[in-house]
């Protein structure tokens, strides 16, 4: 699974300005975090979060945002990064720091198993009354570009076997009562969800671009020939497709 991340890391990285970082807004605002605390980001990817988190906690606060993914960490840290900013590659579950005033985890509970006992150990991390906030996406996140992908995949008689864990697992966390009951689910208290809306226009090339910043990267055919009549194939019927990627924010306290 890390492999996939290290390989799309750069083009992930491509996505920050138009995906990650206006749907990290949110999720910073939902924590509410204060100058000089410690804030623990889970699955940071390239640092949209962490470095918001950053900004908002200040020179005496501190962040420790943590990527299994060494591509990934890499392309966190090819940017500016503050002091108080710590990328780090390791298993977010297995994490040694706890005592934290905020625990982040942007779009990355899917990829921690099971995702009940995940939330428990990231609420685990936090000092008590401190706050956890996690984004996930509502309803059905990328749909039309990926039937768009796997129809035009299914034509070099390339795809995705069955679905994903992951993919189910974001399937049980797609909607603001799902979420909040998740969250509630854990003992945690003061739960809030919020929903944000974030539709992005897709090109021939932002599209292709996309599917290889993402896990859809899988589904494409190996050899060159076949991959090139994907990419025609997916351009020819984007039509006025764009990027779906309505998020959920969910926040509650220790
Ligand atoms: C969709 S990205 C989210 C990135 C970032 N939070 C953002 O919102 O821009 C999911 C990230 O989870 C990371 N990941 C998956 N399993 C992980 C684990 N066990 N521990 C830490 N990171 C993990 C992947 O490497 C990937 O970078």
């Amino acid at each position: 699974m890390t492999a996939g991340w290290d390989q799309g890391a750069a083009e992930f990285a491509r996505w920050a300005r138009q995906l990650w970082q206006p749907l990290a807004v949110p999720l910073i605002e939902a924590a509410r975090l204060s100058p000089g605390d410690r804030v623990f980001d889970a699955c940071c990817g390239t640092g949209a979060s962490a470095l918001l988190a950053a900004q908002a906690v200040g020179a005496d606060g501190q962040v420790d945002a943590v990527d299994a993914s060494a591509g990934m960490i890499d392309q966190a840290k090819s940017a500016a990064v503050p002091e108080q900013l710590d990328f780090r590659v390791a298993d977010a579950l297995t994490w040694p720091g706890s005592g934290y005033h905020a625990v982040l985890c942007g779009f990355g509970i899917f990829f921690l198993g099971d995702q009940s006992a995940a939330l428990a150990s990231l609420a685990d991390r936090l000092a008590p009354g401190g706050r956890i906030a996690l984004s996930v996406w509502q309803g059905r996140p990328f749909d039309a570009l990926t039937r768009l992908v796997l129809a035009a995949c299914a034509a070099e008689g390339a795809g995705v076997g069955g679905p994903s864990a992951e993919a189910k697992n974001i399937g049980e966390l797609n909607s603001p009562s799902k979420l909040t009951d998740f969250l509630r689910g854990a003992g945690l208290r003061e739960v809030a969800v919020a929903a944000v809306r974030h539709r992005v226009p897709l090109t021939p090339d932002s599209a292709w671009s996309f599917v290889h910043s993402s896990l859809l990267r899988s589904a494409l055919p190996a050899d060159p020939a076949a991959l090139a009549r994907v990419k025609a194939r997916l351009a020819g019927s984007l039509g006025g497709v764009e990027l779906q990627a309505d998020a959920l924010i969910g926040s509650a306290r220790r």
